[in-house]
């Protein structure tokens, strides 16, 4: 399996199995991608392939009074810079082969790749329901004071466990 910048890449058959997902990919992708309002990354089993699965990452000012207490102590009282990881999906056929695990762990790298040249505080994952929000708190994310189905883990966290 590959991963690489959208391209024009075939999204006709995706099928994730959640409908929104589904839309977005089939409907909004290339629109999200055109007005650079999301850059994403897809997985795929040949260079140019139909895609496997692919997330969609994009700047975010946070606002601090949803980070837990200890947190948002030591930050300043306006919104934080972050990254937004919107959607993450990974194609029924595929699914179970932890190719979501592959591309979360990409996300990450992407995060601390950017965090070299713009202050990224955090990472924030919109999670589509709470059957997701579990898979992400699998990988050390923790969801946000009054909203289960967004969730962060530090940039710092990040770079204690990775290289980008
Ligand atoms: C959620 C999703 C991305 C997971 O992708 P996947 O490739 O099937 O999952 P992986 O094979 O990488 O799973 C890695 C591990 O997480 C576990 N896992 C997978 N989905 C999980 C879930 N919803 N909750 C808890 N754990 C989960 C797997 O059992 C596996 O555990 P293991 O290492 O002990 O074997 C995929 O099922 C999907 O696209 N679902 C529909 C859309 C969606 O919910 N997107 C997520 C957020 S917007």
């Amino acid at each position: 399996m590959i991963i690489e910048p959208y391209a024009s890449h075939d999204r006709s058959a995706f099928d994730c199995g959640h409908p929104d997902l589904n839309t977005y990919a089939a409907r909004h992708l290339g629109q999200y991608e055109r007005n650079r309002l999301a850059k994403h990354w897809v997985a795929v089993e040949q260079p140019n392939g139909p895609i496997t699965g692919f997330y969609a990452i994009s700047q975010h000012a946070l606002d601090t009074q949803s980070l837990p207490h200890r947190i948002r102590k030591r930050l300043p009282r306006h919104p934080v810079p972050c990254s937004l990881l919107g959607r993450l999906a990974v194609d029924r056929r595929h699914q179970g082969r932890h190719l979501g695990e592959i591309l979360l762990f990409h996300a990450f790298s992407t995060v601390l790749r950017a965090s070299r040249e713009i202050g990224t505080f955090a990472l924030i994952v919109d999670a589509v329901d709470d059957n997701a929000a579990n898979f992400y708190t699998r990988y050390g994310l923790v969801p946000l004071e009054h909203n289960p189905l967004r969730l962060m883990i530090l940039t710092q966290t990040l770079l204690q466990h990775m290289t980008a």
